[in-house]
């Protein structure tokens, strides 16, 4: 077989491409990934074209029977895959047609690649989307059940990387949890839009064929066929988003794994690695370095750099399908594998990790956490809070200088800030009631924090029902293309 009988299109051409032309415009390296889609994707389209008349019902029967052992032997990893065929639309065909002779060369009637790999990236990302939600939902559980283990551990909060005001460790980890939710909510808002099949649209423009879209929709679980065939050949954009998800959530673990990497630390010290997630130095005896949490925020960039590339990938190409839009696939697997890859494994290590609850509480006795508290035990004294805040100012300049805490000057001490303070106010600053008075709606107070975990268990609960639910209906749509 000349070069040029291998392509799907050699008739319009004299010569085949050169090998430089073909190695250079070759996406196999990268689509290979979407075997089992691309031959999923075939097999409903025969399907169609069989109950359509389209193709003779025996051919159209030995054309899905000829993908069906395909799609066994993609499962198996034992695809004879040609690294001389440019994609793996073109490998499917190319298989189908060596297995099962002429009627294989029926099977893309009525399709062009540009509708097929637009179907076999968004089942690509459907899955991915789904797997990504389930890993969310692992990680968030295993937080919350460690935050409702200390409701009551006393850290300091930090704004600006200052101590701020007294927190509670359940809290702080909440504050994860609760971004870590918006991330699974915007994977699953994105899932719509991902969901809607684009089989039909051929090239560009539709087809003259009478053809159901309906049908090859159905068949492959997509919510409906997409509106506009140009367009359609045209839309990347679920996987921008599916990128960008991806980054948010990236974004969210570099910053768990930058502040595990600060709280392993000897200033910190309010944690312990377990050994299980950490790895020493080939020098220094002594060291446990915290390597994954380091790689969790340095794979962020990879994550940002594939949106980026996406972004401008997309930018100013005019419509419809250009080549360009073969260089997509990578950056979403890439993607995926990044972001799937640290969802593995921070649930566990946020397992495993030892807090240090005495160096956290003693942290606390740093910073004039209280310091806000004073003030506002001098407002409800009577005295408007600009003052207040002056007053309680000069109290912890007096301290810083005295070497002092608020807590531990005297009646005496105080009084020299205002008349309005007494023995009372040491009381009302111990850092326990600070903590425990914070108990406004999404306040730090444990009560608070509890209310905090139920809400969101609760709505956890909604999206593991809508993530599980849409992976059980996807294998019954597989176990039925299969019949
Ligand atoms: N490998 C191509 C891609 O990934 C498939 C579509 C090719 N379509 C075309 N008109 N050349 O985008």
């Amino acid at each position: 077989m000349s070069m040029s009988e291998k392509q799907l299109w050699s008739g319009r051409f004299a010569e085949g491409p050169s090998q430089m032309t073909l190695s250079f415009t070759s996406s196999l390296s990268i689509d290979a990934k979407l075997a089992w889609y691309d031959i999923a994707g075939s097999i409903a389209h025969a399907k169609m074209l069989s109950a359509q008349g389209i193709v003779p019902p025996e051919e159209g029967e030995g054309i899905a029977e000829g993908l069906k052992q395909l799609l066994k032997e993609v499962e198996q990893g034992d695809l004879d895959i040609s690294e001389d065929l440019e994609d793996i639309h073109t490998n499917v065909e190319s298989l189908l047609t060596e297995r099962i002779g002429d009627a294989g060369k029926r099977l893309h009637t009525a399709r062009s690649r540009n509708d097929q790999v637009s179907t076999d990236l968004r089942m690509f990302v459907r899955d991915a989307i789904l797997e990504t939600v389930a890993l969310l939902l692992d990680v968030q559980s295993t937080l919350m059940e460690r935050a409702e283990e200390e409701l009551e551990t006393m850290m300091p909060g930090f704004t600006h990387m200052q101590h701020a005001q007294p927190v509670s460790l359940g809290f702080h980890l909440m504050a994860h949890v609760f971004r870590l939710q918006r991330d699974a909510e915007r994977f699953l808002d994105a899932y719509k839009r991902v969901n809607q099949c684009p089989l039909g649209a051929g090239a560009l423009a539709g087809t003259g064929h009478h053809i159901d879209r309906e049908l090859t929709s159905m068949a492959l679980g997509f919510d409906r066929p997409t509106d506009n065939a140009m367009d359609t050949v045209s839309d990347r954009d679920f996987a921008l988003e599916f990128a960008y998800a991806c980054t948010q959530t990236m974004v969210h673990l570099s910053g768990m794994g930058e502040e595990l990497v600060l709280w392993t630390s000897p200033e910190f010290g309010f944690a312990e690695m377990s050994d299980a997630f950490a790895t020493g130095s080939s020098i220094m005896p002594q060291k446990k370095n915290p390597d994954v949490a380091e790689l969790i925020r340095g794979r962020s960039s990879l994550a940002i750099g594939n949106l980026m590339q996406l972004l401008t990938l997309m930018k100013g190409l005019p419509l419809s399908y250009n080549r360009d839009m073969q260089e997509d696939k990578g950056s979403v697997f890439s993607s995926y594998e990044t972001l799937t890859s640290c969802l593995y494994v921070i649930g566990p290590m946020y397992h495993a990790l030892a807090f240090d609850r005495e160096r956290m509480k003693n942290a606390c006795a740093n910073g004039f956490l209280n310091a806000t508290d004073l003030a506002d035990h001098l407002v409800q004294r009577g005295m408007p809070f600009r003052q207040a805040h002056e007053v309680v100012g000069a109290a912890v300049r007096f301290s810083v200088k005295e070497g002092k805490t608020l807590e531990s000057l005297s009646v005496a001490e105080l009084k020299q800030f205002s008349e309005l303070l007494d023995q009372g106010s040491l009381d009302h600053i111990s850092l326990e009631a600070c903590l425990h008075r914070r108990s406004s709606p999404g306040g730090t107070a444990p009560e608070q924090v509890t209310i905090q975990i139920g809400t969101a268990r609760q709505k956890a609960k909604g999206h593991e029902a809508e993530c599980y639910g849409e992976i059980a209906r996807l294998e019954k749509v597989w176990d039925d293309l299969r019949q």
